[in-house]
């Protein structure tokens, strides 16, 4: 164990490493508790390093077996072993080789960070440090060299054996056991190394590069879901040939594996030649996959694959750049799902991910920098601001630069940094030198953490035919001002006022690049509506006093479909703000303004629903509770706010119920028609259960005779999981036997049982807790496998505001007990759930006393992880 508090590690301090590693050669023989690992390293000094300097590896619970340099065991005297790191105090100042064989127990790891075994199948994760858990390491990202791995196992406990690379040789290994080499050309840091051993099906296809390379595409998965595999396969093969027409980026190996395990910390990874994945990212077919989890597979299969550029032959210098890669690939993923899809929802899809989970971090005590200058633990900096925000701030520059510039800003970032650990600083020089522009005050994006403030107000003359926009930033820590675009135009009675003119607006982007400016539009025939932040070009908050009837005319009117969605967010917004700020009890009247709201979305449906579905659903969708929450920003009442929001989504559905069922009706698939997981057929699906949420909504008893038929004659996982979402927000009888036969049904599907899981943890009922409690027995419920526990005690803290905060504190008290019991197997999923407190101190007196008194007592357990100590101080302190 270690004792010592863990220093921070400050981006200031960045030195190159004393030594290099310029190949790695390893000897992995797989076995279940013991497997021993023999590693050659061929090593130099550094040029760039200090001479003589004491050659120190990283290790984290290893066993040292031997060591020998240059084919001699060292003298004690000359090294320091422990399980977390190897030391040669004088280490030779010439090439010379390391050969150390360890040994480990992958069984016995839970964290799954390392070599471990997710049923039964040996898989790896190392980054952002788990090399250093296989053998002694430079483990930085900025040690890169050229690997070759012999991966020897039982045939029968693994006869399938990947590795990254090429493979160059298979044979037998006597005894029952073989083995596979796998060459990888391309130097990479450690953090991209992997392996797979086990027993998997497998679906391959072929696929020709631009450049005229034949690689072999494969799937694999656990035996009996090969038939899953095929959407991700395809997904992968539309990766390649959109990265090589609109990025001008081929593959660069003879084959390319993904391979899907059922345990797995995050999402995906982007090892190189093999990624690995969390199988719910893999796996799909109609029965068990929704259409959400059929774009979560096409968008997460692309963003590992344009990793092996944006991120693999271009890497990171350092984990201080990680939005290098994870923001840039963000980007790449969203715009690959938008041309795969209709980009205007896909663009309100990503923004609403942005408000739900960038805005509040950046609000509260876990905001940082996207790029951070200082860590305790990396693996606590994963988080929304450094991929979504990140992904935003490439946004911007492509915004600000224009199409052309950016994709030859792109070409050269690639052309200079290939093969190289590069720094944000390496990113902007190229944009810089692409464009001839000065990039030095937009750098500032990277450096300052918290979410602008753009006050605007607008003043028409109509005797001058002129309309002028006054725009003033504000940051929440103070500090000079950013580069901002604003995509923007102005919308008349009739649509967009084209012929208005601006000198400082180009191409329909003015950049507010000061504290505060002021536009003039001429030739403006009539008080316009501004639609600004169009595509919602700059990750801020936008305020402007504009009226409903302004913004009704937006909706209607504007060109640009994010500000139509965004006109009636912000109409719904209003409402529920003051309802909730009021403490309003739940009634049948809402109100004068949300009768003029019901009335514009009625006149909205009729004219545009079935002309684009998906987008009509997201109109009729209200703001999140978590949304209103972010939005008040002090002193919230969950149950205030829970009420608000029902009383507003009764009185939509009664306004428009026969609309509503109409619409049903006319969306209603043909029956015997073939399943189809495309846009537009998951955008029929969504606008009919947008529709049955809020016919439900405004009487219960039509709500659950819908969802129960519409359960029993359900052909697809979205349309049945949308009844039983309905159906669980009823209570009553019809409720607990619908959850009963669900369960039962899908008894062997976990992936499945965890959307059940999570619809149970989100009803907002006091016993909800004790419900948990009893799933928490479940036979298939484990506290080990990181989906099982997101899926009833993580979705609990993100999805059920009023049960986690409650004023008894025994919602925070639930996801305390698991923080805690997790911090022994799982640090990084203790972690993550912890972060659900990020926004106590914004929760009014009551609660936010009873949510610091819990984080105190989790500070205060002994010997916990740094993972779990850093999130708490921080949590706690902020
Ligand atoms: N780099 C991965 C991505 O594509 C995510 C990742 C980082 C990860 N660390 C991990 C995945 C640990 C699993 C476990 O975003
Ligand atoms: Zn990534």
């Amino acid at each position: 164990m270690r004792t010592e508090t863990p220093p921070t590690i400050r981006l200031e301090e960045y030195r190159p490493s004393d030594h290099l590693i310029d190949s790695v050669d390893l000897d992995v023989r797989l076995a279940p508790r013991e497997t021993r690992i023999t590693a050659v390293f061929a090593l130099r000094p550094n040029p760039a390093g200090e001479p003589g300097a004491p050659l120190v590896l990283d290790g984290d619970d290893l066993t040292l077996l031997a060591l020998d340099l240059d084919g001699q065991t060292l003298p004690p005297d000359a090294y320091a072993a422990s399980s977390f790191g190897l030391t040669l105090h004088r280490p030779p100042q010439r090439p010379f080789t390391l050969r150390i064989e360890t040994q480990v127990d992958p069984t016995a790891n839970t964290k799954l960070m390392g070599l471990y075994r997710s049923n039964g199948v040996y898989c790896t994760q190392c980054e952002a440090d788990g090399f250093r858990r296989i053998t002694y390491f430079l483990d930085r990202p900025d040690v890169m060299s050229v690997y070759t791995t012999r991966i020897e196992a039982d045939r029968g406990e693994a006869p399938v054996l990947l590795g990254n690379g090429n493979p160059i040789e298979t044979g037998e290994a006597g005894h029952g056991r073989h083995y596979a080499v796998w060459h990888d050309p391309h130097p990479k840091p450690a953090y991209l190394f992997a392996l797979v051993g086990g027993r998997l099906d497998t679906v391959a296809t072929r696929f020709t590069t631009m450049e005229g390379r034949a690689v072999e595409v494969a799937v694999s998965v656990e035996p009996g879901k090969g038939s899953r595999a095929g959407y991700a396969l395809d997904a992968v093969i539309r990766s390649m040939r959109w990265d090589e027409a609109v990025f001008g980026r081929a593959y660069d190996l003879d084959v390319f594996n993904v391979v899907a395990v059922s345990d797995f910390n995050m999402g995906a990874m982007e090892n190189k030649g093999l990624n690995i994945f969390n199988d719910k990212y893999v796996l799909a077919s109609p029965e068990t996959a929704t259409d959400q989890d059929y774009a979560n597979i096409e968008t997460i299969i692309a963003h590992e694959y344009f990793h092996n550029w944006s991120g693999n032959r271009v890497t990171c210098r350092d984990w201080f750049q990680l939005c290098l890669k994870e923001g840039l690939t963000v980007f790449r993923d969203q715009e690959f799902s938008s041309d795969m899809r209709s980009r205007a929802v896909h663009r309100i899809g990503e923004v609403r991910t942005l408000r739900a989970r960038q805005f509040p971090e950046d609000a509260g005590p876990l905001a940082h920098p996207v790029r951070p200058r200082a860590y305790a633990e990396i693996n606590n900096f994963y988080t929304a601001t450094v991929y979504e925000k990140g992904a935003e701030i490439v946004r911007m520059l492509r915004t600000l630069l224009g199409e052309a510039a950016f994709r030859t800003g792109m070409d050269r970032y690639y052309a200079d940094n290939d093969g190289r650990a590069a720094t944000v600083e390496d990113f902007l020089d190229a944009f810089a030198r692409a464009s001839g522009r000065d990039l030095t005050a937009f750098a500032q994006w990277y450096e300052r953490p918290g979410t602008p403030r753009i006050a605007v107000e607008g003043r028409y003359d109509a005797a001058e035919r002129t309309y002028a926009l006054n725009f003033r930033q504000s940051l929440p820590g103070g500090g000079p001002p950013l580069v901002i675009p604003c995509a923007l135009g102005l919308v008349g009675s009739s649509g967009t006022l084209a012929g208005a003119v601006c000198p400082q607006v180009r191409d329909g982007v003015f950049v507010l690049e000061t504290a505060s400016a002021a536009i003039t539009f001429a030739e403006v025939p009539e008080a316009p509506v501004p639609s600004l932040f169009r595509g919602f070009s700059a990750p801020v908050r936008t305020e402007m006093s504009l009226s409903d009837a302004e913004r009704l005319a937006l909706l209607r009117h504007d060109a640009d479909p994010f500000n139509r969605w965004q006109s009636a967010q912000s109409i719904g917004m209003r409402i529920l703000v003051e309802r909730a700020g009021a403490r309003a009890p739940e009634s049948d009247d809402a109100g004068p303004a949300a009768q003029d709201f019901a009335g514009a979305l009625a006149a909205f449906l009729d004219t545009e629903a079935l002309a684009d579905p998906a987008f009509a659903a997201l109109v009729l969708g209200l703001p999140g509770e978590g949304d209103v929450a972010n939005e008040i920003g002090a002193e919230i009442d969950p149950d205030a706010i829970h009420r608000a929001r029902q009383t507003l989504r009764r009185h939509l559905g009664r306004a428009l119920a026969s609309r509503l069922s109409g619409l049903r009706g006319d969306l209603a698939d043909v029956p015997g028609a073939p399943f189809s997981p495309d846009a537009a057929a998951a955008g029929r699906r969504a606008l009919r259960n947008a529709a049955l949420d809020l016919i439900a909504a405004a009487d219960p008893v039509v709500g659950a005779d819908l969802a129960r038929a519409q359960l029993d004659g359900a052909t697809n996982m979205t349309d049945r999981l949308a009844a039983l979402g309905v159906l669980s927000l009823i209570p009553g009888e019809a409720r607990e036997a619908a959850l009963a036969a669900f369960g039962e049904r899908y008894a062997d599907e976990p992936l499945v049982l965890d959307k059940w899981f999570a619809i149970q943890a989100a009803i907002p009922e006091e016993d909800t807790l004790e419900r948990i409690a009893r799933l928490r027995q479940h036979p298939a419920f484990s506290m080990t496998n990181p989906n099982r526990v997101r899926a009833l005690i993580g979705s609990f803290g993100l999805t059920n505001p009023t049960q986690f905060a409650r004023t008894d504190g025994a919602g925070f008290a639930l996801l305390a007990e698991t923080v805690e019991m997790l911090d022994r197997s799982n640090p990084q999923i203790a972690a993550k759930l912890l972060t659900t407190f990020g926004s106590w101190r914004m929760l009014e007196p009551a609660r936010s006393s009873k949510a610091g008194e819990i984080l105190a007592r989790i500070r205060a357990i002994p010997g916990l992880s740094r993972d779990v100590a850093d999130i708490a101080a921080r949590t706690f302190a902020g």
